[in-house]
């Protein structure tokens, strides 16, 4: 078994930057150095301004920065002076080819792998961290093998990552879990337990299990397409209270407090996003029809499909609502980011809902507490277009504050959670003061205390209830 004293990890993104920064701030003698490609990146999380915004991240990385934490884009020494090398580099849907939309683009994890295979003078421990296609360890071994010179050896763990943004720091601290994969050879379980061991410096060890690297693997692809599945049926019945007077949050809470079914993840809501539920669901689906199981594909598309559908179903209340045109009007939409707590738009609803609203030529007037402006324009920019800025300028503003969106809105619009718009946050009374009316107001988050935001004034839909 290997004494881990220094660990690399390749990638510093919303998993490689905290995920190792949180190894640092438990295992100070190891020395942890997070490395990428990106000068930008790198050079901002040496800053005092990180690239992610992360609750309790910056205690972290401030804390063990330049002392056993360093970010770099030196990756060839970073690779060369490591025990252990962390895979965290994106693995996006391809955008074309064999599998296109579907199928993971492994070309970074290669390209990661490759790397390591040139550089590395000396046996080491290569940890996927990155979220793969089952059976990815296989093609990593084959490239490492087949490009490293001498009897250097390769272990190679699956150490797939659970966090959630905006509670990654949280979750990192204390998982549910820590799962770690392995070649059952004595190779790979004396490797297993030289990961395991770091771990074991902050998480109590009934909390490390440990399987094979194939179990691992699809658990990973498991766990986030049960959760999304989840988020889809409660979106599904959601459909279904707004048709009936029931009340969405009524059905979860009585469903939730069976215990075999748990009151976790069944908030209704304008369909999930972020950058990985979506993903990696289409992964498994590929998967699947690779492997010829053609109603298992199916059955988990289903869970896109419900998300897709959730977020037309909801644009077509509002449009429909506000006398079925919406052209000319403006629109106040209340957060962009996915969820609340992160700064990150990768696959928010917020931008399926703003570019309908575009095409049916409102006016959106988007507020978000933690998004860049710059960040909105790249996510609404039409691919070919050209004047992309310009043309966007026309139809949407970027507000510094809630009632900036709001004022003379005919509609707001809540796509995002965070807490800074809940009744007892903002002054509602102030919004509906300048808005047009009747005053439309659209919770996609179940935010709001309705009987409150009605007595103002407000006509108010939220989804999955029909008051
Ligand atoms: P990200 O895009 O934020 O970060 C990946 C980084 O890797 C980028 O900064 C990129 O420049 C860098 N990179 C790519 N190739 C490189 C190379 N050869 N050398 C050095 N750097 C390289 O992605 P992320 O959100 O951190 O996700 C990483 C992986 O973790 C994905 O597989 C994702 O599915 C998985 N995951 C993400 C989350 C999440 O909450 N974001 C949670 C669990 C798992
Ligand atoms: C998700 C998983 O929760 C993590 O365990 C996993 O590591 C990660 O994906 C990943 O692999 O990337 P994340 O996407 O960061 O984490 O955030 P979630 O809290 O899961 O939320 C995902 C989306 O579902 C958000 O848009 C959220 O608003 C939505 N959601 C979540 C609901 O609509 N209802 C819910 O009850 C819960």
């Amino acid at each position: 078994m290997v004494d881990v004293k220094s660990i690399c990890c390749i990638g510093a993104g919303y998993v490689g930057g905290p995920t190792c920064a949180v190894i640092a701030y438990k295992c100070h003698n190891i020395k942890v150095t997070i490395v990428d490609l990106n000068q930008a990146r790198i050079d901002a999380w040496n800053s005092d301004k990180l690239p992610i915004y992360e609750p309790g991240l910056e205690e972290v990385v401030f804390d063990r920065r330049g002392k056993n934490l360093f970010f770099t884009t030196d990756v060839d020494a970073a690779i060369e002076e490591a025990d252990l090398i962390f895979v965290s580099v994106n693995t996006p849907t391809k955008k074309t080819g064999m599998g296109a939309g579907m199928a993971a683009d492994l070309a970074y994890i290669e390209g990661a792998t490759r790397r390591i295979a040139e550089v590395a003078t000396r046996s080491k421990i290569v940890v996927e961290k990155s979220t793969v296609p089952c059976r990815t360890a296989e093609s990593m071994r084959t490239i490492l093998e087949a490009n490293s010179t001498g009897s250097i050896h390769f272990d190679i763990l699956s150490n797939p990552e659970f966090l959630a943004e905006g509670t990654a720091i949280k979750d990192l601290l204390n998982p549910d879990r820590v799962l770690i994969g392995a070649l059952q050879t004595p190779e790979g379980i004396s490797a297993q337990k030289s990961l395991a061991a770091v771990y074991q410096n902050w998480v109590p060890e009934d909390r490390v299990i440990t399987t094979n690297l194939w179990s691992s693997e699809l658990s990973k692809l498991a766990a986030n397409a049960l959760l999304a599945q989840r988020i889809s049926s409660i979106n599904a019945l959601s459909a279904i209270c707004e048709a009936t007077g029931a009340d969405v949050d009524e059905v979860a809470y009585a469903c939730g407090r069976d215990s075999r079914l748990g009151s976790k993840f069944l908030k209704a809501s304008v369909g999930f996003g972020g950058s990985c539920f979506q993903k990696d669901i289409l992964n498994l689906v590929y998967l699947s029809q690779q492997l010829n199981l053609p109603e298992v594909a199916d059955y988990w598309q289903q869970v896109v499909i419900m998300n897709e559908y959730q977020k037309k179903r909801f644009v077509r209340k509002i449009i429909s609502t506000l006398f079925n045109t919406i052209t000319n009007k403006r629109i106040a939409v209340l957060g962009f980011a996915f969820k609340k707590d992160t700064g990150d738009t990768r696959e928010s609803a917020a931008i399926t809902l703003i570019k309908d609203f575009i095409d049916e030529n409102a006016h959106v007037a988007i507020y978000d507490p933690k998004v860049e402006h710059e960040q909105i324009y790249m996510d609404l920019a039409e691919p070919g277009v050209v004047d992309n800025r310009k043309q966007l300028e026309k139809s949407i503003s970027i507000c510094g504050d809630a009632y900036e969106a709001c004022k003379g809105a005919d509609a707001v619009v809540i796509v995002t959670e965070w807490d800074e718009f809940k009744s007892d946050q903002l002054d509602y009374q102030r919004i509906y003061d300048n808005m047009h009316k009747p005053a439309f107001l659209f919770d996609g988050r179940l935010l709001l205390d309705a009987a409150q935001i009605r007595e103002i004034g407000f006509k108010v839909h939220i989804i999955g209830k029909n008051e």
